[in-house]
Formats: structure tokens, sequence, C-alpha cells
């Protein structure tokens, strides 16, 4: 380690910054969010440097910066030239704020860029409450030492509080409900170990990790268990924290499974066992997915849960095809539809889902491909509407067979490898709708853009 990391306190002490630019005038900012009162000078004289705790040079001639580098180390002030590591005594750390919690990070000159680039990966990992939620537990730490002399028990509650249903309260944005939920964990019973857990009924998205939303990035890492699908991939599996229990209650098809009861008890079992439970559900946990009716038995049984939405399939499969599932004068709605059959029979209401036009998107359909093309002609859809046939979507394993509403029906199962497949139907899904622009010429397109926007064509 080459440099020292420290986090100095300037609060009410003197700090200079010389230069005039915009990048002298964001350092200045940021002592002054430090509490520092900040003097700014664009030239440099000796006078400045009087009582200073720190000096900071950028945008200023070189023998302004190479002067103050020299008097102020003479004097034994830190201080940083900008991007000129030989002129400082210390380097500035990029810097991830989350008041009262700061993380800094450092190449040690080496690759500030890479640096840069760190920080904005830990920034989309640590919500902008996380401050809140620090700043709530801070203002009891001593009632919580009062109540816990005994520093293990201290530690549990602490831990307990920063990811257990306090946190999740104050990062949802309700710090009156988080406050109360810190009084009642306070109240409780130092050696009553039986306080029940949450799950989190979380969606997984296609399959990408990067298709997680951030919520449910955060969770995988914090989750004690995990419970999930056969449709959640590896590399979302790989988000979990190393010590976390994963359980998989994927259901295969055609082979037996877990019975959703089964799930169901489990989940309630594991909360009253663990702090968090994950219940982690390919795409979105409330589209064809039973959350609602996992959600249904943890209410039941008094167990606190919460939703995290996924991206669902049709949106995941849609958007990598580069389909627009509506589209201007051509589709104006979206309908979701299981073609899934219970004991052999499609229930599917044909006149309803024909009547509605757009774009139908029908999961689980490859099975019943030909009774579903039966249906919608029954019901007036022509044969020859466009439609697709999308295998592993969202992934980069994704595959696509374009056809129409026959072909698709006649052909899809030969198509099919086996992994999970959707098919979209409707006029906007045609290649030739997709690709459509808007209909005026690029003339008068640019300067309707310059116009309303004042930005110039290039
Ligand atoms: C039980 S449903 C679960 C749907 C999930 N909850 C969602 O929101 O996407 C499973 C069906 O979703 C569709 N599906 C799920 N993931 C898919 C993917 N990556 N590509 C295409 N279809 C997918 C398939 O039709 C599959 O049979």
């Amino acid at each position: 380690m080459r440099h020292f990391p420290a986090f100095l306190d300037f609060a009410s002490r003197p700090a200079l910054v010389v230069g005039s630019g915009a990048t002298a005038q964001r350092k200045a900012e940021l002592l002054a969010s430090a509490g520092a009162h900040v003097c700014t000078a664009p030239r440099f004289n000796d006078a400045l440097l009087s009582n200073c705790a720190v000096a900071i040079g950028a945008d200023a001639p070189e023998m302004d910066l190479c002067a103050l580098s020299a008097a102020a180390q003479a004097r034994g002030i830190p201080v940083n030239i900008v991007d000129r590591p030989a002129l400082c005594s210390f380097i500035m750390p990029a810097i991830i704020d989350r008041d009262p919690v700061t993380i800094a990070i450092s190449s040690g000159g080496a690759a500030p860029v890479l640096a840069r680039l760190l920080r904005q990966q830990i920034e989309r990992l640590i919500p902008a409450a996380f401050g809140r939620l620090a700043t709530l537990v801070g203002d009891y730490t001593a009632a919580i030492r009062r109540r816990l002399p005994d520093v293990s028990r201290r530690r549990d509650l602490l831990e307990r509080l920063y990811t257990g249903r306090v946190a999740e309260l104050v990062l949802a944005g309700d710090e009156a409900a988080a406050q109360q939920e810190l009084h009642r964990e306070l109240d409780r019973d130092p050696s009553d170990e039986a306080a029940i857990g949450t799950v989190f009924l979380v969606g997984a998205g296609p399959g990408s990790a990067d298709l997680l939303t951030l919520r449910a990035h955060r969770l995988l890492g914090e989750a004690d268990v995990i419970v999930h699908d056969r449709l959640v991939g590896k590399e979302v599996l790989a988000m979990a924290r190393r010590e976390a229990r994963l359980i998989d209650v994927g259901k295969i098809p055609g082979r037996p499974c877990a019975p959703q009861e089964t799930i169901n008890d489990l989940l309630i079992r594991l909360a009253c066992q663990h702090r968090k439970v994950v219940r982690l559900k390919g795409g979105d946990p409330f589209v064809f997915g039973r959350g609602g009716e996992e959600a249904a038995a943890l209410a039941r049984a008094g167990v606190p849960f919460e939703v995290v939405p996924g991206v669902t399939a049709a949106l995941a499969c849609a958007a990598q095809a580069r389909i627009p599932l509506t589209l201007r004068g051509v589709s104006r709605s979206v309908t979701f539809v299981t073609g899934h059959t219970r004991d052999g029979v499609l229930d599917l209401d044909f006149a309803a889902v024909a009547r509605g036009g757009g774009t139908l998107a029908i999961y689980m359909g490859l099975a019943t491909l030909p009774k579903l093309r039966d249906g919608l002609l029954r019901h007036g859809v022509a044969s020859d509407t466009p439609a697709v046939l999308i295998e592993n979507g969202g992934t980069h394993r994704q595959r696509e067979q374009h056809g129409t509403l026959d072909s698709i029906a006649t052909t899809g199962r030969h198509w099919s490898t086996g992994g999970p497949a959707l098919l979209l139907i409707g006029e906007a899904v045609s290649p030739v709708n997709a690709s459509r622009t808007c209909g005026s010429a690029p003339g008068k397109r640019f300067a309707d853009l310059e116009r309303v926007t004042g930005i110039e064509p290039a």
C-alpha cells in the first residue's frame, strides 16, 4: 500500500483552492461540503496559505501550481495539485457519499479512470438512502448500549437493524415505519431468538444478471436462504453470498415437482428460522409465476413479505428482438396470456383475446401451438398475422423464428431446442412495421428537432 487512507476532519478549518476553472470549483464545493471554510483564488501567493489545513490547486498557471505545492509542503500543509501526482503530498480518492457513510477508492494515482468506474459500480449497489439508515440507527446508539450491555448481543441487534426490516423500510422511504420497527426491536426480549424473518418474492428477470433490478441484486447478496425455480440461471444465482443456502424447487416440464402447497409451507418454515428469505422466480413473480399464491399463503401465516418486480419474458424477448409491443397507428395494447392447459384443456377466452387486437404475448404456449392457432382463427384472427417465436429471450442464447400465426403453429415445436419460449402475435411484430420510422422527410425532422430542443443537427 503506497498511500495511507485516512478521513480528515476539516470542519471550520481554513482551506485554500487555487485556480478558476470547473475542476477548482468542484474541489471547493467538496471541501465546503465537509465543513471547511474555503478560500478560492485564481492565482497563488504565499500569504493565502497562512493557517490553512489543506490546499488544492487546479486550472491555474503552471508556475502558480508549482509554487503552491512547494510552499505548502515546506509548511507541512497537505497539498493536492489535480492530475499532477509529482506535486502532491496526498491524493484525492473517488468518493461515494452516503453521509454519514463515506467510501473512498484510490488506485494510488495509477489508474484514476478505473477508480471512477469502480465507484460507479459500488454506487449502484448502495442505495442513496443508506446514509439515512446509518443516521437513524446512529441516533439510538446510546439507547442500544443501555439496553444491551453484552457486546455480541448488541452486534446481533445492529446487524438485524442494518439488514432487516428496519433497513428495508428506510430504503423504501418510510422512515416513520422504520422508527416504529426499530422501537419494537429495542423492546423485544433479548433472549427471544424466534423473531420471524421476511420473505422477499423477487423477480429474477429472463436470466442475464444485468437485467436484475438493483433491489433484487442487493437482496441476493444479503439473503440467508434462496428458494429458486428452474428457470433462474446460474449467472443470477452467482449473486448470492457464499454462506447463503440455495434450495431448488424447480419445476421441470413433465417431471414431478414440489407441489405449490409444499413450497408455501417451506417459505413459512424458513421465515421462522432465518432473517431474510428470498423466493427467486424467473421473470416477474406476479406474471404467471404463482407469486400471488405464495403472497397469500405468507399473509395468512402472518409472515412479513415484500415483492420485487422483475423483467418479464415478454418485455425481455421483445426488447432484444427489437420488436415494439405497442406501436403508434399499429398496436395500441399488449395482452399477456398463457397457453398452458389444465387437464389437457386450453382454458383461454379466445373471443376476448381476438377482440382486443394489439399484440398478443403467449407464455407456455409451445406445446399447444396448433390449439392456439385454431382458437384464434375461429375468432377472426387472420392466419397470416405476423408472429414470432422467441426462445431463451433476454439472454445471449436468444433465438427467433419469424413467420405467420399459421406457419409458426405448424413448425414451432420442431424449431424449439427445449429452452423457454414465448410467442408474439400481431401487426407490430412484422419486421416491416418494427422498422418503420417517422413518416416525414429527414430535412423536416431535423428542422423540428432544432426548433423543439435547440440542438443543431450534426
Ligand atoms: C411459469 S412461466 C414464468 C413467467 C415468468 N414469471 C415471467 O414473468 O417471465 C414460464 C414461461 O415463461 C416464458 N419464459 C420465461 N423465460 C423466458 C425466456 N427467457 N425466453 C422466452 N420465454 C420465456 C416461457 O413461455 C415459459 O414457458
